[in-house]
C-alpha cells in the first residue's frame, strides 16, 4: 500500500499549485475536480489536470483525482475524460459522497471499460469518502463492494452539513470543539470509518483542518486522527504538510520502545515463555503485534 501519511488536496484549475504540490514533501496529491473548483471552471480544471498529469513525472508521488459526485451533471464525464487520458499515471479515484456500494460499482465498471479498451493491465483504485449520514451508515458495505478500494476518507465539512451539526469554526473538527462539547465531537463518526477500513485491511484517512494557519490545532487534530487509527489525513494548504507527516511517522523512542519489545519477546519464546516485563510493563502477544505493526511502518518510512 502506498504512503498517504499527508495527501494534499489541489484545485484542478489552478495549474501552478499542482507544480507546488508536485514538489512537496507530501505523499500523496489529489488533483480536485470537486469542491475547490467552480462550477465555471469545471471543464477547463479537467483538461488542466490531464496537461499536468501527462507533461510531469509523477512517480514519488501517490496520485489520485476527485472527481465529482454521481448525482451532478459532471462526475461520469471527469471519469471519462481524466481516466481515458490520464489513467496511467493516476493511482486512485476519490469518489466524493458516496452514500452506498452502488456508487462504487459504477465507477468501478466505467474504469475497467476504461482499461480494458486501453489495454492497460495496471488496476485504478477508489479513494470512498465517507461524508453523508447515509454514507456512514453503509460504510462496511461500502469498503467492501470492490477489490479496488484502497481507502476510506473521512470527509467532515460535508458530514456536518449532512448531520445538521453546529458550524463552529471553518476548520474542520478540532478547532473549538471542547467549547461546546465534552470529548471529541467526532470520535464515533471516525472510529466507525477506522473499524470498517481496517477489517478490510484498507487505509483510514482523516479529513483536512481548515485553518491553515493554527499549527498547534492542526497538530492536535492530527495527533488524535493517529491516535484513532488512521493512517494520514488530508491537507489543503503546503504549511500544513511538515506537521502532519510528522504526526503520522514514528518517533524515536516509539521506534526504540517497539524494538525492546520485540526483543524481549524472541528472548522469552526461546526460553518457553509467555508474558514478560520491559521497562516495568507487561509484553503479551498483544503489545507484540502493536510492536510489529510501528516496526512494519518504520520500515516503509526507512526509518529503521
Ligand atoms: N496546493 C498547492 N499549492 C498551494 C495550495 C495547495 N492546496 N494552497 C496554497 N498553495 C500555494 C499558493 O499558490 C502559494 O504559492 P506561491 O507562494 O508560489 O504563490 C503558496 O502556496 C502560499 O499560499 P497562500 O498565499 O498562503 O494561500 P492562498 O491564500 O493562495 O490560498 C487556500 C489559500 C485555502 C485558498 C488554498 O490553500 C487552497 O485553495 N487550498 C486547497 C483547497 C481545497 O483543495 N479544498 C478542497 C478539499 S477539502
Ligand atoms: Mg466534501
Amino acid at each position: 500500500m502506498k504512503l498517504r501519511r499527508t495527501v494534499l488536496s489541489v484545485p484542478g484549475h489552478i495549474q501552478k499549485m499542482h507544480d507546488k504540490a508536485l514538489n512537496s514533501d507530501a505523499d500523496a496529491v489529489m488533483l480536485d475536480l470537486e469542491d475547490s473548483v467552480p462550477f465555471d471552471s469545471k471543464t477547463d480544471a479537467r483538461s488542466r489536470i490531464i496537461q499536468s498529469l501527462l507533461s510531469r513525472n509523477w512517480t514519488e508521488k501517490t496520485v489520485l483525482f476527485r472527481m465529482n459526485s454521481l448525482d451532478t451533471p459532471f462526475g461520469y464525464r471527469d471519469i471519462l475524460e481524466v481516466i481515458e487520458a490520464a489513467g496511467h499515471v493516476i493511482d486512485a479515484v476519490v469518489i466524493p459522497k458516496i452514500n452506498a456500494p452502488d456508487d462504487v460499482h459504477f465507477v468501478s465498471r466505467m474504469l475497467d471499460g476504461i482499461e480494458l479498451s486501453k489495454r492497460w493491465n495496471r488496476r485504478i483504485g477508489i479513494e470512498a469518502s465517507i461524508e453523508t449520514a447515509t454514507g456512514l451508515e453503509h460504510v462496511s458495505e461500502i469498503a467492501a463492494s470492490s477489490s479496488r478500494i484502497h481507502t476510506l476518507v473521512f470527509g467532515v465539512a460535508d458530514y456536518s452539513a449532512s448531520i445538521g451539526a453546529r458550524l463552529i469554526s471553518l476548520s474542520g473538527h478540532g478547532e473549538k470543539e471542547s467549547e461546546i462539547y465534552p470529548g471529541h465531537r467526532w470520535h464515533f463518526a471516525m472510529s466507525r470509518i477506522v473499524m470498517a477500513a481496517k477489517a478490510r485491511n484498507l487505509q483510514a484517512i482523516d479529513a483536512p483542518y481548515g485553518n491553515f494557519r493554527d499549527p498547534e490545532g492542526l497538530t492536535r487534530s492530527a495527533a488524535m486522527a493517529c491516535a484513532l487509527g488512521y493512517d494520514g489525513k488530508w491537507v489543503i494548504h503546503p504549511d500544513q504538510i511538515n506537521v502532519v507527516n510528522l504526526a503520522f511517522t514514528p518517533s524515536k523512542e516509539d521506534i526504540d520502545r517497539a524494538g525492546r519489545v520485540l526483543t524481549a519477546h524472541k528472548e522469552a519464546v526461546s526460553k518457553g515463555l509467555g508474558a514478560v516485563a520491559v521497562d516495568g510493563r507487561m509484553v503479551d502477544q498483544a503489545s507484540v503485534r502493536l510492536a510489529e505493526q510501528l516496526w512494519e511502518n518504520a520500515t516503509r518510512l526507512g526509518l529503521v
